[in-house]
């Protein structure tokens, strides 16, 4: 939610800047803007505009701008004031020599804007972000160097911040400040790097630096200083990010979404990949929570937000069966507000694609104050969630662009029931030879996923006839029930149609009032094996039909009581009742993704949504 980038080296920072905001644009894309200091005239020179980066990019076209090798960009989601110019970032001091980008919410700013109003400062935006150019003008007067004064100025804020500052006096640093909200170092050589998330840098460098909580950075050609609010030196971690430009890259595709779909096959191997060697054991190579730790878990609550709850709400499924541990699903922005019973033998799982959402973040952090332990599930190496949690598994899917999360999903499902499996491992709950059976159809699913991209074009038809529709329902059981969810969740967020998913059980409880001439309604059928859970949907099929919906059916091979009652037919591959989702999800996203592009939406970046949701 915002993109930031900070630049110091040797190149046209401009071209630096805007690289990686485009690569960004993902966390909000209210608006865009840029801030080079110019040493010439002792100003910043800036230029932003609301709207998409393509607005930012006719501005620049129209406008000269100086030829630096430090500057500083960013890409917004509006939280404090609308998405107009105005209120784009950067923000400047009144002299113009200070610029300032911001991502998170600064909870005091209307104190602190009281107070320099009252002082003088003119404030020309609605937004909370402006007060901390002025804050940082008036400690400058004070406190000369640029880092000492952010510091400053730090103390002084409450709630999430990213900030990045640049001061055209003092051209070659760029000062960067977090509480709560993501901030990473790119390490080049003779040229550093800030960013939201490394694809902001990864063209140039894929060696990075985490940096933590309440610590403020500054960068030059060939230094990095961290330190926390107080100036002390800070400690911070430095990793090799494991993919390169190519994976950030759409790589021929019209959206990153349709890229992010086909490369589900890899994703899923890749987050199997390493996890189940010849000697029959699962290794989770940062599982940093005991054998003995494990045993004592007596109850489990999955923490997420989105998409990823439904992974959790899949995983539950499996989690229980396999273990027998009792499986809570949570969403993480009700779980902390509602007094939940957690101890020291509580497992909370976080899932989270980016290991940024604040909702979540706020979650985890409550259940460790609660003295629970902490495992995070998550696709982004160095992000704040995993850092936070006592163990994580990533999910190595590689990077995903597209806000609406595809491969996050199917990876992170795979990923709880690597989970799964190795709590029955480590408390003998399941025999080596059951997990032995589990982790072969496992590693049979990239297969099974290829053959529904394969067939995809099916759906995509679909899409076509369906076009001018306003409404869809979803209907599935046991862990086809939340597979509804994720498809009804996916045409909400790309479509923006009306779209529902219930568990089958729960028709004639409501939904079935819904039901009218030609309304479309997917049903997800579990496999045969689930005899009384098959045959319990195939009525239910067979009443929405009755009363005129049209029906889609995602059934496996070889299940024919549906024919006659599909008036479109899906065919799944035959995989175990557990894997179902993995398969099932696939044909919901294409749909989701074609219907879209057929109305015109941009598919990747959906009105009014943000990837990484890092305000609460
Ligand atoms: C946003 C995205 C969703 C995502 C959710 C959770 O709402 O638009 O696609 O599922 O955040 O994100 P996370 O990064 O925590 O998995």
């Amino acid at each position: 939610m915002c993109g930031i980038v900070g630049y110091v080296g040797h190149r046209n920072a401009l071209d630096v800047v805007m690289g990686g905001l485009r690569r960004l644009e993902y966390r909000g894309y209210d608006s865009g803007g840029v801030a080079l200091p110019d040493p010439s005239t002792g100003r910043i020179a800036w230029a932003k505009k609301a709207g998409k980066l393509a607005n930012l990019d006719g501005v620049l076209a129209e406008t000269t701008m100086p030829e630096t090798t430090t500057g500083i960009g960013h890409t917004r989601w509006a939280t404090h004031g609308a998405p107009n110019d105005r209120n784009a970032h950067p923000h400047l001091s009144e002299d113009g020599r200070l610029a300032v980008v911001h991502n998170g919410i600064i909870e005091n700013f209307a104190v602190l804007r009281a107070e320099l109003e009252a002082a003088g400062h003119e404030l020309l935006s609605e937004t909370d972000t402006e007060v901390v150019v002025h804050l940082l003008s008036d400690e400058l007067q004070r406190t000369p160097a640029l880092d000492d004064a952010v510091r400053a100025v730090c103390q002084r804020l409450e709630g999430a911040f990213t900030l990045v500052f640049t001061d055209a006096r003092q051209p070659d640093v760029v000062v960067g400040a977090r509480r709560n909200s993501p901030l990473v170092v790119g390490r080049g050589d003779g040229e550093n790097f800030l960013g939201s998330d490394v694809s902001a840098f990864i063209e140039f460098t894929r060696e990075a630096v985490e940096l933590g909580q309440d610590q403020v950075v500054a960068i030059t050609r060939d230094s990095m200083t961290v330190t926390d609010f107080d100036g002390a030196p800070a400690e911070t971690t430095s990793y090799h990010v494991d993919w390169d430009v190519s994976a950030a890259e759409k790589g021929g595709y019209d959206w990153f979404m349709l890229k992010e779909i086909d490369e589900q096959p890899q994703a899923v191997a890749e987050t199997l990949l390493g996890r189940y060697g010849r000697s029959g054991r699962l290794q989770l190579d940062e599982m940093r929570l005991s054998d003995d730790e494990l045993r004592d878990v007596d109850k489990i609550i999955i923490i997420a937000c989105g998409t990823a709850s439904y992974a959790g709400l899949v995983a539950k499924y499996a989690i229980e069966h396999w273990t027998r541990i009792p499986c809570e699903v949570e969403l993480a922005s009700e779980f902390r507000y509602r007094d939940p019973i957690i101890d020291r033998s509580t497992l909370v799982v976080a899932i989270s694609q980016s290991g940024e959402t604040m909702d979540t973040l706020m979650a985890i952090r409550y259940a460790r104050q609660q003295r629970a332990r902490v495992l995070s599930i998550c696709n982004t190496n160095g992000s704040t969630i995993p850092r936070e949690s006592d163990a994580v598994i990533y999910t190595h899917a590689g990077p995903e662009v597209a806000v609406a999360s595809t491969k996050g999903f199917l990876s992170q499902i795979v990923a709880c029931y690597l989970l799964g499996l190795y709590l029955a491992q480590v408390r003998g709950v399941k025999y080596g030879d059951e997990i032995d059976a589990i982790m072969a159809a496992l590693e049979k699913l990239p297969a099974g996923i290829q053959r529904m991209l394969d067939e995809g074009e099916q759906v995509r038809k679909l899409a076509a006839e369906l076009v001018d529709t306003r409404s869809v329902l979803f209907l599935g059981r046991h862990v086809g029930y939340p597979v509804a969810l994720e498809g009804a969740l996916k045409l909400k967020e790309l479509a923006y149609l009306h779209a529902e998913g219930f568990a089958a059980g729960e028709l004639k409880h409501g939904p079935i009032a819904l039901i009218e001439d030609g309304i479309p309604v997917f049903v997800v059928v579990p496999p045969k094996a689930r005899d009384q859970l098959q045959e319990k949907i195939v009525s239910n099929i067979q009443e929405i039909r009755a009363r005129g919906a049209l029906t889609i059916v995602l059934a496996e091979d070889g299940d024919d009581d549906v024919v006659p009652y599909a008036d479109h037919l899906i065919r799944l591959p035959k995989v175990p009742t557990l894997l179902q989702p993995l398969v099932a999800t696939v044909p919901l996203q294409i749909f989701a993704c074609e219907l879209a592009g057929l109305l015109g939406h941009d598919v990747d970046q959906p009105r009014n949504l943000a990837k990484s949701v890092t305000v609460e």
